[in-house]
């Protein structure tokens, strides 16, 4: 059991067990819910006991650790569309080459795709059209799909290594990505995720942790957030942006 495993997979999910018809009934049974490369959670349980320092990942911290990702991602490409008009380096357009590779991967391909698609989504649709999150499935989904539209013209806008002809429209396409998915991001984190954390029980909710991370692995292998900071944070270093204290502003004037 490795570190994330015992982060997961903590004694208090033990009584979770028996949950997991539940869990199908109330999540569906198409598509990832019933994924055939996802293993079974159930298969890796082990008590301990007494064992406080057990902690495991909720399906939201999950989902919301996954957007501070995107969101590092979509920091990267704010920057670029300021800097795309002044003949940036190729350190830049490499830059904006990964970003928009992890963010294909980890946020469209998994996050979004294999997550909220099939999770997320569906339940509101099936028990809370009226309720306060019962519009955001369809638009999000939209928005889901124009930014698939948008990974694609930066990975094709950025494939040569320069992108002289395109700065101007590259830089707009940013900007356009950015904002939506800043208004995007932070309406599920807070209305979208906790209306469907509303809608299922605890121990349903509990064993979608471990549903969620079973879906990671699948994908990634054993260490898919953890990989996908790594990638980030290369990313950030190769153009400067790591090191977030020179982000913090001087401080403002007097008012006059
Ligand atoms: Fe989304
Ligand atoms: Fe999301």
């Amino acid at each position: 059991m490795n570190a994330k495993d015992s982060d997961r997979r903590g004694f208090l999910k033990v009584a979770a067990l028996a949950g997991s018809a539940l869990l199908v009934g109330a999540c569906g049974s198409s598509g990832a819910a019933n994924g055939g490369n996802a293993t079974n959670a159930n298969t890796a349980k082990t008590a301990v006991p007494g064992a406080k320092d057990e902690k495991e990942v909720t399906p939201i911290e999950d989902l919301m650790r996954e957007h501070g990702v995107l969101r590092r991602a979509l920091f990267v490409f704010s920057e670029a569309a300021v800097v795309l008009p002044n003949n940036p380096s190729a350190n830049w357009i490499d830059a904006l080459q990964k970003s928009a590779k992890l963010f294909r991967a980890f946020g469209e391909d998994y996050h979004e795709r294999q997550l909220e698609e099939q999770y997320i989504f569906p339940l509101i649709r099936q028990k809370s059209v009226n309720g306060p999150a019962g519009s955001y499935p369809d638009i999000l989904t939209q928005q889901h799909n124009r930014g698939r539209e948008i990974t694609d013209y930066i990975l094709a806008a950025t494939a040569a290594g320069k992108v002289a002809a395109n700065a101007g429209e590259l830089a707009k396409a940013l900007q356009g990505f950015v904002r939506m998915y800043i208004a995007h991001a932070s309406h599920e984190d807070t209305i979208v995720f906790p209306a469907w954390k509303d809608l299922i029980t605890a121990e349903e909710y509990d064993k979608l942790g471990d549903k969620f991370e079973d879906i990671e692995k699948a994908q990634f292998g054993e260490d898919g957030f953890e990989d996908a900071v790594k990638q980030i944070l290369e990313i950030e270093t190769s153009v400067g942006l790591a090191d977030i204290s020179k982000f913090t502003p001087a401080a403002p004037p007097p008012v006059k």
